[in-house]
Protein backbone atom coordinates (compact mmCIF):
# COMPACT_ATOMS: atom_id res chain seq x y z
CA UNK A 1 0.00 0.00 0.00
CA UNK A 2 1.56 3.26 -0.45
CA UNK A 3 2.34 5.77 1.74
CA UNK A 4 0.16 9.02 1.51
CA UNK A 5 0.94 12.78 2.24
CA UNK A 6 -0.31 13.53 5.37
CA UNK A 7 -1.43 17.63 4.50
CA UNK A 8 -4.45 17.79 6.68
CA UNK A 9 -5.85 20.97 9.19
CA UNK A 10 -5.41 21.95 12.32
CA UNK A 11 -8.13 21.83 14.26
CA UNK A 12 -8.91 24.74 16.35
CA UNK A 13 -11.60 25.81 18.23
CA UNK A 14 -13.14 27.89 15.30
CA UNK A 15 -12.40 24.52 13.60
CA UNK A 16 -14.77 23.24 16.06
CA UNK A 17 -17.31 25.06 15.95
CA UNK A 18 -17.38 24.84 12.05
CA UNK A 19 -17.40 21.43 12.48
CA UNK A 20 -20.70 21.09 14.15
CA UNK A 21 -22.59 23.50 11.58
CA UNK A 22 -20.86 21.56 8.72
CA UNK A 23 -18.60 23.94 7.47
CA UNK A 24 -15.45 23.18 5.72
CA UNK A 25 -12.27 23.55 8.39
CA UNK A 26 -9.63 25.97 6.87
CA UNK A 27 -6.57 26.96 8.60
CA UNK A 28 -2.96 26.33 8.82
CA UNK A 29 -1.86 23.10 6.76
CA UNK A 30 -0.16 21.19 9.54
CA UNK A 31 -0.35 17.90 10.76
CA UNK A 32 -3.81 17.20 12.42
CA UNK A 33 -4.19 15.17 15.74
CA UNK A 34 -6.45 11.99 15.10
CA UNK A 35 -8.72 12.44 17.90
CA UNK A 36 -11.56 10.55 17.88
CA UNK A 37 -14.85 12.78 19.01
CA UNK A 38 -16.33 11.21 21.88
CA UNK A 39 -19.57 12.83 21.16
CA UNK A 40 -20.54 9.99 18.63
CA UNK A 41 -21.10 6.64 18.22
CA UNK A 42 -19.30 6.50 15.47
CA UNK A 43 -15.78 8.22 14.05
CA UNK A 44 -14.35 7.76 10.46
CA UNK A 45 -12.02 9.43 8.76
CA UNK A 46 -12.39 9.34 4.75
CA UNK A 47 -9.51 10.15 2.79
CA UNK A 48 -9.92 10.97 -1.04
CA UNK A 49 -6.43 10.08 -2.65
CA UNK A 50 -5.36 8.66 -5.77
CA UNK A 51 -3.61 5.19 -5.96
CA UNK A 52 -2.85 3.14 -8.37
CA UNK A 53 -4.01 -0.48 -8.73
CA UNK A 54 -3.87 -3.78 -10.60
CA UNK A 55 -6.48 -4.27 -12.45
CA UNK A 56 -5.66 -5.65 -15.92
CA UNK A 57 -2.20 -7.46 -16.45
CA UNK A 58 0.25 -5.07 -17.67
CA UNK A 59 0.50 -1.52 -15.95
CA UNK A 60 -1.30 -0.52 -13.01
CA UNK A 61 -4.21 1.93 -12.98
CA UNK A 62 -4.26 5.47 -11.94
CA UNK A 63 -7.73 5.16 -9.86
CA UNK A 64 -8.69 8.48 -7.26
CA UNK A 65 -10.50 6.30 -4.32
CA UNK A 66 -11.60 6.96 -0.62
CA UNK A 67 -9.20 5.29 2.00
CA UNK A 68 -11.04 4.97 5.50
CA UNK A 69 -9.66 4.86 9.14
CA UNK A 70 -12.21 4.19 12.68
CA UNK A 71 -11.16 6.31 15.10
CA UNK A 72 -13.88 5.64 17.26
CA UNK A 73 -16.53 2.48 17.42
CA UNK A 74 -16.14 -1.10 15.99
CA UNK A 75 -13.34 -1.45 13.39
CA UNK A 76 -15.79 -3.56 11.70
CA UNK A 77 -17.47 -0.21 10.59
CA UNK A 78 -15.28 -0.08 7.82
CA UNK A 79 -14.87 -2.48 5.21
CA UNK A 80 -11.62 -2.46 2.66
CA UNK A 81 -10.61 -4.32 0.17
CA UNK A 82 -7.17 -3.58 -1.77
CA UNK A 83 -8.53 -4.90 -4.68
CA UNK A 84 -10.98 -2.63 -5.96
CA UNK A 85 -11.07 1.39 -6.01
CA UNK A 86 -14.28 1.49 -4.54
CA UNK A 87 -15.33 1.47 -0.87
CA UNK A 88 -14.41 1.22 2.11
CA UNK A 89 -18.05 -0.07 2.69
CA UNK A 90 -19.67 1.88 5.91
CA UNK A 91 -21.70 -0.07 8.26
CA UNK A 92 -23.58 1.23 10.32
CA UNK A 93 -26.85 0.76 12.26
CA UNK A 94 -29.90 2.69 12.59
CA UNK A 95 -29.91 4.96 15.36
CA UNK A 96 -26.31 5.66 15.26
CA UNK A 97 -24.78 9.20 15.85
CA UNK A 98 -22.00 8.93 13.52
CA UNK A 99 -19.37 11.81 12.66
CA UNK A 100 -17.43 11.30 9.62
CA UNK A 101 -14.52 13.86 8.66
CA UNK A 102 -13.59 14.01 4.79
CA UNK A 103 -10.26 15.26 4.17
CA UNK A 104 -9.51 15.96 0.50
CA UNK A 105 -6.44 14.62 -0.59
CA UNK A 106 -7.26 14.75 -4.65
CA UNK A 107 -5.69 17.82 -7.08
CA UNK A 108 -9.15 19.45 -7.27
CA UNK A 109 -12.02 20.72 -4.83
CA UNK A 110 -14.75 17.53 -3.83
CA UNK A 111 -17.55 16.79 -1.47
CA UNK A 112 -18.97 13.93 -0.25
CA UNK A 113 -22.68 13.62 -0.84
CA UNK A 114 -24.38 10.43 1.30
CA UNK A 115 -26.77 9.37 -1.45
CA UNK A 116 -30.31 8.22 0.00
CA UNK A 117 -29.68 9.43 3.51
CA UNK A 118 -32.14 11.73 5.37
CA UNK A 119 -29.99 14.24 6.94
CA UNK A 120 -29.55 18.18 7.41
CA UNK A 121 -28.47 19.88 3.93
CA UNK A 122 -25.57 20.86 5.35
CA UNK A 123 -24.64 16.79 5.91
CA UNK A 124 -25.96 16.06 2.33
CA UNK A 125 -22.39 17.27 -0.13
CA UNK A 126 -24.24 20.09 -1.44
CA UNK A 127 -21.23 21.34 -4.58
CA UNK A 128 -21.75 24.51 -2.33
CA UNK A 129 -19.71 23.06 0.29
CA UNK A 130 -17.10 21.43 -1.97
CA UNK A 131 -13.79 21.83 -0.12
CA UNK A 132 -9.99 22.89 -1.71
CA UNK A 133 -7.45 19.99 -2.01
CA UNK A 134 -6.19 19.51 1.90
CA UNK A 135 -9.00 20.94 3.17
CA UNK A 136 -11.78 19.17 5.84
CA UNK A 137 -15.06 18.70 6.10
CA UNK A 138 -16.74 17.70 8.65
CA UNK A 139 -20.02 15.78 8.63
CA UNK A 140 -22.22 14.80 11.57
CA UNK A 141 -26.11 13.46 11.68
CA UNK A 142 -27.72 10.58 13.32
CA UNK A 143 -28.49 7.72 10.69
CA UNK A 144 -32.76 7.72 10.87
CA UNK A 145 -33.29 5.57 7.40
CA UNK A 146 -34.74 2.03 7.67
CA UNK A 147 -32.20 -0.56 7.06
CA UNK A 148 -30.99 -0.59 3.34
CA UNK A 149 -28.28 0.12 0.80
CA UNK A 150 -27.81 3.55 0.48
CA UNK A 151 -24.05 4.59 -0.68
CA UNK A 152 -21.59 7.69 -1.46
CA UNK A 153 -19.86 9.31 -3.88
CA UNK A 154 -18.54 12.62 -4.66
CA UNK A 155 -21.01 15.64 -6.01
CA UNK A 156 -18.79 18.91 -6.79
CA UNK A 157 -19.96 21.11 -9.37
CA UNK A 158 -19.40 19.86 -12.33
CA UNK A 159 -17.46 17.43 -11.70
CA UNK A 160 -19.17 14.59 -10.36
CA UNK A 161 -19.27 11.99 -13.48
CA UNK A 162 -15.45 12.64 -13.76
CA UNK A 163 -14.46 11.45 -9.82
CA UNK A 164 -16.86 8.90 -9.61
CA UNK A 165 -15.31 7.89 -12.79
CA UNK A 166 -11.68 7.91 -11.72
CA UNK A 167 -13.38 5.64 -8.85
CA UNK A 168 -14.25 7.68 -5.72
CA UNK A 169 -17.52 5.74 -4.36
CA UNK A 170 -18.65 2.82 -1.35
CA UNK A 171 -21.57 1.69 -0.05
CA UNK A 172 -23.16 2.54 3.51
CA UNK A 173 -25.08 -0.03 4.45
CA UNK A 174 -27.48 0.62 7.09
CA UNK A 175 -29.19 -2.17 9.44
CA UNK A 176 -32.20 -2.25 12.31
CA UNK A 177 -33.97 -4.25 14.09
CA UNK A 178 -36.53 -5.20 11.97
CA UNK A 179 -34.20 -6.17 9.49
CA UNK A 180 -32.54 -8.48 11.94
CA UNK A 181 -35.10 -9.97 13.12
CA UNK A 182 -35.44 -11.85 9.90
CA UNK A 183 -32.72 -13.43 9.54
CA UNK A 184 -31.50 -13.09 5.82
CA UNK A 185 -28.54 -14.50 4.98
CA UNK A 186 -25.84 -12.50 6.24
CA UNK A 187 -21.38 -12.31 6.69
CA UNK A 188 -20.00 -13.70 3.28
CA UNK A 189 -23.62 -14.90 2.09
CA UNK A 190 -24.87 -10.80 1.98
CA UNK A 191 -22.67 -9.51 -1.04
CA UNK A 192 -22.75 -6.43 -2.61
CA UNK A 193 -22.45 -6.40 -6.24
CA UNK A 194 -21.67 -2.53 -7.83
CA UNK A 195 -21.73 -3.02 -11.54
CA UNK A 196 -19.89 0.16 -13.65
CA UNK A 197 -18.82 0.27 -16.89
CA UNK A 198 -15.37 1.38 -17.88
CA UNK A 199 -12.70 2.11 -20.71
CA UNK A 200 -9.13 1.75 -20.40
CA UNK A 201 -6.95 3.23 -22.75
CA UNK A 202 -3.83 0.90 -24.25
CA UNK A 203 -1.98 1.68 -20.79
CA UNK A 204 -4.71 0.73 -18.74
CA UNK A 205 -5.84 3.78 -17.56
CA UNK A 206 -9.61 5.03 -17.06
CA UNK A 207 -10.62 7.35 -20.18
CA UNK A 208 -12.94 9.65 -19.67
CA UNK A 209 -14.39 12.12 -22.41
CA UNK A 210 -10.85 11.91 -24.09
CA UNK A 211 -8.26 12.15 -21.14
CA UNK A 212 -7.33 10.17 -18.54
CA UNK A 213 -5.58 10.36 -14.94
CA UNK A 214 -2.16 11.96 -14.76
CA UNK A 215 0.04 11.43 -12.13
CA UNK A 216 -0.45 14.51 -9.53
CA UNK A 217 -0.01 15.37 -5.70
CA UNK A 218 -2.16 17.80 -3.89
CA UNK A 219 0.93 19.59 -3.23
CA UNK A 220 2.07 20.00 -6.54
CA UNK A 221 -1.07 22.36 -7.48
CA UNK A 222 -2.66 23.93 -5.05
CA UNK A 223 -4.33 26.01 -7.03
CA UNK A 224 -4.53 24.92 -10.25
CA UNK A 225 -7.33 23.49 -12.30
CA UNK A 226 -7.31 19.67 -12.87
CA UNK A 227 -4.84 17.96 -13.82
CA UNK A 228 -6.92 16.63 -16.46
CA UNK A 229 -6.25 17.30 -20.45
CA UNK A 230 -9.91 17.71 -21.64
CA UNK A 231 -11.91 18.24 -18.07
CA UNK A 232 -13.19 21.16 -17.54
CA UNK A 233 -14.42 22.67 -14.00
CA UNK A 234 -18.26 23.25 -14.20
CA UNK A 235 -20.40 21.04 -17.37
CA UNK A 236 -20.84 22.91 -20.25
CA UNK A 237 -20.96 20.62 -23.32
CA UNK A 238 -19.99 23.70 -25.84
CA UNK A 239 -16.76 24.77 -23.34
CA UNK A 240 -13.41 24.10 -24.70
CA UNK A 241 -14.04 20.18 -24.12
CA UNK A 242 -15.63 19.63 -27.30
CA UNK A 243 -12.93 22.13 -29.43
CA UNK A 244 -10.10 19.80 -27.63
CA UNK A 245 -11.46 16.61 -27.46
CA UNK A 246 -13.77 16.52 -30.77
CA UNK A 247 -16.74 14.91 -31.62
CA UNK A 248 -16.62 11.46 -29.76
CA UNK A 249 -15.97 12.98 -25.83
CA UNK A 250 -18.96 15.65 -27.51
CA UNK A 251 -20.85 13.15 -27.94
CA UNK A 252 -20.41 11.70 -24.38
CA UNK A 253 -20.52 14.95 -22.97
CA UNK A 254 -24.24 15.26 -24.12
CA UNK A 255 -25.32 12.14 -24.38
CA UNK A 256 -23.40 10.34 -21.22
CA UNK A 257 -20.10 8.37 -21.09
CA UNK A 258 -20.46 4.53 -21.76
CA UNK A 259 -17.54 2.23 -21.19
CA UNK A 260 -16.45 -0.92 -22.88
CA UNK A 261 -15.79 -3.12 -20.09
CA UNK A 262 -18.28 -4.16 -17.28
CA UNK A 263 -16.68 -4.04 -14.11
CA UNK A 264 -17.96 -5.60 -10.54
CA UNK A 265 -16.91 -4.26 -7.71
CA UNK A 266 -14.04 -2.44 -9.29
CA UNK A 267 -12.61 -5.82 -11.30
CA UNK A 268 -13.42 -6.33 -14.91
CA UNK A 269 -14.30 -10.29 -16.36
CA UNK A 270 -15.54 -10.80 -12.64
CA UNK A 271 -16.68 -13.90 -11.25
CA UNK A 272 -17.97 -15.58 -8.17
CA UNK A 273 -17.69 -18.58 -6.98
CA UNK A 274 -21.54 -19.51 -4.63
CA UNK A 275 -22.64 -22.12 -2.46
CA UNK A 276 -25.97 -24.23 -2.72
CA UNK A 277 -27.64 -22.50 -0.47
CA UNK A 278 -29.24 -18.40 0.19
CA UNK A 279 -27.73 -15.04 -0.46
CA UNK A 280 -28.60 -11.74 -0.43
CA UNK A 281 -26.98 -9.76 -3.35
CA UNK A 282 -26.64 -6.28 -2.95
CA UNK A 283 -26.71 -4.59 -6.63
CA UNK A 284 -25.93 -0.90 -7.14
CA UNK A 285 -25.55 0.93 -10.21
CA UNK A 286 -22.53 2.85 -9.93
CA UNK A 287 -22.29 3.05 -13.94
CA UNK A 288 -22.05 6.84 -15.18
CA UNK A 289 -24.83 6.55 -17.73
CA UNK A 290 -24.84 3.19 -18.41
CA UNK A 291 -28.54 1.35 -17.49
CA UNK A 292 -29.15 -2.42 -17.13
CA UNK A 293 -31.66 -4.82 -17.54
CA UNK A 294 -30.32 -7.63 -15.36
CA UNK A 295 -31.94 -11.79 -16.03
CA UNK A 296 -30.37 -14.90 -15.25
CA UNK A 297 -28.88 -16.48 -18.16
CA UNK A 298 -31.43 -19.62 -18.01
CA UNK A 299 -34.51 -17.08 -17.66
CA UNK A 300 -35.16 -18.32 -13.47
CA UNK A 301 -37.15 -15.37 -11.85
CA UNK A 302 -34.98 -12.55 -9.94
CA UNK A 303 -36.42 -12.79 -6.56
CA UNK A 304 -36.61 -8.94 -5.51
CA UNK A 305 -36.52 -7.87 -1.70
CA UNK A 306 -35.54 -4.53 -1.55
CA UNK A 307 -34.94 -1.22 -3.11
CA UNK A 308 -33.20 1.83 -3.13
CA UNK A 309 -34.58 2.44 0.75
CA UNK A 310 -34.43 -0.78 2.04
CA UNK A 311 -37.26 -3.92 1.89
CA UNK A 312 -39.79 -4.53 0.51
CA UNK A 313 -43.54 -5.73 2.15
CA UNK A 314 -42.95 -8.69 0.37
CA UNK A 315 -40.72 -10.45 -2.26
CA UNK A 316 -41.41 -9.79 -6.19
CA UNK A 317 -40.47 -12.10 -9.09
CA UNK A 318 -39.40 -10.33 -12.26
CA UNK A 319 -37.92 -12.29 -15.25
CA UNK A 320 -35.73 -9.41 -15.52
CA UNK A 321 -35.38 -5.80 -13.47
CA UNK A 322 -34.21 -2.67 -14.40
CA UNK A 323 -31.43 -0.88 -12.86
CA UNK A 324 -31.30 2.24 -13.60
CA UNK A 325 -27.64 5.06 -12.52
CA UNK A 326 -27.84 5.06 -8.80
CA UNK A 327 -30.37 2.52 -7.97
CA UNK A 328 -30.13 -0.49 -5.97
CA UNK A 329 -31.69 -3.90 -5.58
CA UNK A 330 -31.62 -6.76 -3.12
CA UNK A 331 -32.28 -10.31 -4.70
CA UNK A 332 -32.81 -13.18 -2.77
CA UNK A 333 -30.70 -16.09 -4.61
CA UNK A 334 -30.98 -19.67 -3.58
CA UNK A 335 -28.30 -21.40 -5.31
CA UNK A 336 -29.29 -24.56 -4.39
CA UNK A 337 -31.81 -23.91 -7.55
CA UNK A 338 -28.42 -25.11 -9.44
CA UNK A 339 -26.93 -28.52 -9.57
CA UNK A 340 -23.30 -28.60 -7.76
CA UNK A 341 -20.61 -27.44 -10.58
CA UNK A 342 -23.14 -25.12 -12.80
CA UNK A 343 -21.68 -21.87 -14.40
CA UNK A 344 -23.98 -18.94 -14.44
CA UNK A 345 -23.98 -15.85 -15.75
CA UNK A 346 -25.86 -12.81 -14.34
CA UNK A 347 -26.24 -10.80 -17.77
CA UNK A 348 -27.97 -7.24 -18.90
CA UNK A 349 -30.25 -8.26 -22.11
CA UNK A 350 -30.78 -5.81 -24.81
CA UNK A 351 -33.44 -3.06 -24.37
CA UNK A 352 -34.26 0.03 -26.39
CA UNK A 353 -32.06 2.68 -24.75
CA UNK A 354 -32.35 5.70 -27.34
CA UNK A 355 -29.93 7.29 -28.94
CA UNK A 356 -27.20 6.92 -26.40
CA UNK A 357 -23.92 4.68 -28.27
CA UNK A 358 -21.06 5.77 -26.42
CA UNK A 359 -18.08 6.00 -27.50
CA UNK A 360 -19.21 4.69 -31.41
CA UNK A 361 -18.30 8.39 -32.67
CA UNK A 362 -14.75 7.82 -31.90
CA UNK A 363 -14.50 4.47 -33.81
CA UNK A 364 -14.50 2.31 -31.22
CA UNK A 365 -16.09 -0.70 -30.46
CA UNK A 366 -18.14 0.77 -27.58
CA UNK A 367 -20.99 -0.90 -26.00
CA UNK A 368 -24.46 1.05 -26.67
CA UNK A 369 -26.85 1.43 -23.57
CA UNK A 370 -29.72 -1.61 -24.37
CA UNK A 371 -26.73 -3.77 -25.48
CA UNK A 372 -26.79 -7.22 -24.40
CA UNK A 373 -23.47 -8.24 -22.04
CA UNK A 374 -22.55 -10.55 -19.78
CA UNK A 375 -22.38 -8.96 -15.84
CA UNK A 376 -21.07 -11.70 -13.82
CA UNK A 377 -19.97 -14.85 -14.22
CA UNK A 378 -20.75 -17.13 -11.11
CA UNK A 379 -19.97 -21.17 -10.39
CA UNK A 380 -21.88 -22.93 -8.06
CA UNK A 381 -19.19 -25.01 -5.74
CA UNK A 382 -19.16 -28.97 -5.45
CA UNK A 383 -20.85 -30.31 -2.29
CA UNK A 384 -24.01 -29.70 0.11
CA UNK A 385 -25.43 -31.79 -2.52
CA UNK A 386 -29.60 -32.67 -1.99
CA UNK A 387 -30.35 -29.34 -0.88
CA UNK A 388 -33.76 -27.63 -1.16
CA UNK A 389 -34.29 -24.19 -3.07
CA UNK A 390 -35.24 -21.93 -0.40
CA UNK A 391 -37.97 -18.93 -0.69
CA UNK A 392 -37.37 -15.62 1.32
CA UNK A 393 -39.81 -14.84 4.20
CA UNK A 394 -43.03 -14.13 2.63
CA UNK A 395 -43.62 -11.20 4.92
CA UNK A 396 -40.57 -8.53 5.00
CA UNK A 397 -41.14 -5.51 6.28
CA UNK A 398 -43.90 -3.11 6.92
CA UNK A 399 -44.23 -0.91 3.77
CA UNK A 400 -47.62 1.32 4.12
CA UNK A 401 -48.87 1.58 0.39
CA UNK A 402 -48.78 5.37 -0.53
CA UNK A 403 -51.75 7.99 0.14
CA UNK A 404 -51.14 10.52 -2.73
CA UNK A 405 -54.33 12.54 -1.30
CA UNK A 406 -51.70 13.12 1.64
CA UNK A 407 -50.32 15.50 -1.08
CA UNK A 408 -50.69 19.19 -0.35
CA UNK A 409 -50.67 19.43 -4.21
CA UNK A 410 -53.01 16.51 -4.84
CA UNK A 411 -55.13 17.95 -7.68
CA UNK A 412 -52.12 19.73 -9.02
CA UNK A 413 -49.04 17.47 -9.60
CA UNK A 414 -45.84 19.85 -9.95
CA UNK A 415 -44.63 19.35 -13.78
CA UNK A 416 -40.69 18.59 -14.14
CA UNK A 417 -40.32 18.54 -17.72
CA UNK A 418 -36.85 16.96 -18.75
CA UNK A 419 -35.65 19.66 -21.16
CA UNK A 420 -32.68 20.50 -23.66
CA UNK A 421 -32.64 24.05 -24.67
CA UNK A 422 -28.77 25.47 -26.47
CA UNK A 423 -27.09 22.17 -26.21
CA UNK A 424 -27.39 22.06 -22.45
CA UNK A 425 -29.81 20.08 -20.20
CA UNK A 426 -32.03 21.28 -18.09
CA UNK A 427 -35.17 20.67 -15.94
CA UNK A 428 -38.46 22.77 -16.79
CA UNK A 429 -35.55 25.03 -19.41
CA UNK A 430 -33.30 25.68 -16.24
CA UNK A 431 -30.14 24.64 -15.74
CA UNK A 432 -28.33 24.24 -12.65
CA UNK A 433 -27.71 27.63 -10.67
CA UNK A 434 -25.40 27.13 -7.26
CA UNK A 435 -28.11 28.70 -4.74
CA UNK A 436 -30.93 28.77 -6.99
CA UNK A 437 -34.53 27.46 -6.43
CA UNK A 438 -37.37 28.96 -8.31
CA UNK A 439 -40.90 28.93 -6.66
CA UNK A 440 -42.01 26.17 -8.07
CA UNK A 441 -38.80 24.75 -6.32
CA UNK A 442 -39.59 25.73 -3.03
CA UNK A 443 -41.89 23.17 -0.67
CA UNK A 444 -42.83 23.14 3.04
CA UNK A 445 -41.45 21.85 5.87
CA UNK A 446 -43.54 18.61 6.52
CA UNK A 447 -45.57 18.33 3.81
CA UNK A 448 -46.54 16.24 1.19
CA UNK A 449 -45.92 16.97 -2.77
CA UNK A 450 -46.71 14.96 -5.62
CA UNK A 451 -43.93 15.38 -8.37
CA UNK A 452 -44.10 14.45 -11.79
CA UNK A 453 -40.94 13.86 -14.39
CA UNK A 454 -42.31 13.86 -17.74
CA UNK A 455 -39.60 12.93 -20.31
CA UNK A 456 -41.78 13.69 -23.65
CA UNK A 457 -39.67 17.26 -24.55
CA UNK A 458 -36.66 16.08 -25.49
CA UNK A 459 -37.80 12.25 -26.61
CA UNK A 460 -39.69 14.48 -29.30
CA UNK A 461 -36.89 15.95 -31.13
CA UNK A 462 -34.76 13.77 -33.18
CA UNK A 463 -32.16 11.84 -32.17
CA UNK A 464 -32.09 12.93 -27.89
CA UNK A 465 -34.68 10.12 -26.95
CA UNK A 466 -32.83 8.90 -23.62
CA UNK A 467 -33.77 7.41 -20.31
CA UNK A 468 -33.05 9.59 -17.60
CA UNK A 469 -32.78 8.45 -13.99
CA UNK A 470 -34.00 10.77 -11.71
CA UNK A 471 -32.80 11.38 -8.16
CA UNK A 472 -34.39 13.40 -5.00
CA UNK A 473 -31.47 14.29 -2.75
CA UNK A 474 -32.60 14.06 1.16
CA UNK A 475 -35.20 11.69 1.25
CA UNK A 476 -36.82 8.20 0.09
CA UNK A 477 -40.45 9.02 -1.90
CA UNK A 478 -42.72 6.75 -3.44
CA UNK A 479 -43.32 5.91 -7.16
CA UNK A 480 -47.22 6.15 -7.65
CA UNK A 481 -48.08 5.97 -11.10
CA UNK A 482 -46.51 5.91 -14.74
CA UNK A 483 -47.80 6.35 -18.38
CA UNK A 484 -46.41 7.04 -21.50
CA UNK A 485 -47.53 8.04 -24.79
CA UNK A 486 -48.01 5.40 -27.52
CA UNK A 487 -45.38 7.33 -29.63
CA UNK A 488 -43.15 6.26 -27.73
CA UNK A 489 -44.49 2.59 -26.18
CA UNK A 490 -41.66 1.40 -28.37
CA UNK A 491 -38.88 2.06 -25.67
CA UNK A 492 -41.04 1.44 -22.31
CA UNK A 493 -42.40 -1.98 -23.98
CA UNK A 494 -38.74 -3.40 -24.11
CA UNK A 495 -38.33 -2.73 -20.05
CA UNK A 496 -41.45 -2.34 -18.40
CA UNK A 497 -42.05 -5.77 -16.65
CA UNK A 498 -38.80 -5.08 -15.04
CA UNK A 499 -39.41 -1.76 -12.99
CA UNK A 500 -39.41 -2.92 -8.99
CA UNK A 501 -41.72 0.33 -7.98
CA UNK A 502 -43.07 -1.06 -4.93
CA UNK A 503 -40.76 0.34 -2.10
CA UNK A 504 -39.00 3.30 -0.76
CA UNK A 505 -37.01 5.17 -3.78
CA UNK A 506 -34.48 7.70 -4.37
CA UNK A 507 -34.02 7.49 -7.76
CA UNK A 508 -36.32 6.42 -10.60
CA UNK A 509 -35.63 5.20 -14.31
CA UNK A 510 -38.23 7.24 -16.88
CA UNK A 511 -37.88 6.43 -19.72
CA UNK A 512 -38.61 7.96 -23.13
CA UNK A 513 -41.43 9.65 -23.33
CA UNK A 514 -42.94 8.57 -20.19
CA UNK A 515 -43.93 10.38 -16.98
CA UNK A 516 -43.62 9.36 -13.46
CA UNK A 517 -45.30 10.38 -10.73
CA UNK A 518 -43.82 10.19 -6.83
CA UNK A 519 -44.93 11.29 -3.56
CA UNK A 520 -42.47 12.71 -1.69
CA UNK A 521 -42.29 14.06 2.23
CA UNK A 522 -39.87 16.63 3.25
CA UNK A 523 -39.28 15.88 6.70
CA UNK A 524 -37.49 17.37 9.14
CA UNK A 525 -34.58 19.55 7.34
CA UNK A 526 -35.52 22.62 6.29
CA UNK A 527 -32.45 24.02 3.52
CA UNK A 528 -31.65 23.70 0.19
CA UNK A 529 -31.47 20.42 -1.72
CA UNK A 530 -30.42 18.92 -5.18
CA UNK A 531 -32.76 16.74 -7.39
CA UNK A 532 -31.46 15.43 -11.27
CA UNK A 533 -30.82 13.12 -13.55
CA UNK A 534 -28.13 10.56 -11.90
CA UNK A 535 -26.71 9.99 -15.55
CA UNK A 536 -24.03 11.85 -14.24
CA UNK A 537 -22.78 13.71 -17.32
CA UNK A 538 -26.68 14.92 -18.05
CA UNK A 539 -26.56 15.89 -14.04
CA UNK A 540 -22.64 17.57 -14.90
CA UNK A 541 -24.37 19.31 -17.77
CA UNK A 542 -26.98 20.62 -16.22
CA UNK A 543 -30.26 18.60 -15.53
CA UNK A 544 -29.40 19.55 -11.91
CA UNK A 545 -31.95 22.02 -10.12
CA UNK A 546 -31.76 22.84 -6.30
CA UNK A 547 -35.22 22.66 -4.21
CA UNK A 548 -36.19 24.70 -0.46
CA UNK A 549 -37.29 23.10 2.02
CA UNK A 550 -38.87 26.56 3.38
CA UNK A 551 -39.70 26.48 7.59
CU1 LIG B 1 -26.13 10.02 -5.93
CU2 LIG B 1 -26.91 13.94 -6.23
O1 LIG B 1 -26.56 11.98 -6.06
CU1 LIG C 1 -28.33 11.67 -3.67
CU1 LIG D 1 -30.47 12.15 -17.85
Amino acid sequence: MDHRRRRVVVGTATAAAAATLGLPQSGARAEHKEEADTGVDIHIELHAVQEHLALRPGAPTRVWRYRGKVLRGDASTLEASDATYLGPIIRVRRGQRVRIDLINELPEPTIVHWHGLHVPDTMDGHPRHAIAPGQRYVYQFTVLNRAGSYWFHPHPHGRTGAQVYFGLAGLFLVSDDEEAALGLPSGRYDIPLVVQDRSFDGDNQFVYLGSSLLDSSPTDNLDQPPMMGGAMMGGGMMGRGMMRDGMGSMMGRMMGVLGDDILVNGRPSASLSVERRPYRLRVLNGSNTRTYKLAWHDGSPLIVIGTDGGLLAAPVRRDYVMLAPAERLDLWVDFARWAAGSQLSLQSLAFNGGMNMGGMMMGRAALPDGAPFRVLALRVEDGSQGAQEIAPPARLSEVPSPNPSVAVNFDRPKIFELTMGMMAWGINGQSFEMLDARPYETVRLGTHELWEFRNDATSGMIGMAMPHSMHVHGVQFRVIDRSVSSRFAGYRNTVDAGFVDDGWKDTVLVMPGERVRILVHFADYPGLFLYHCHMLEHEDGGMMRNYRVMV
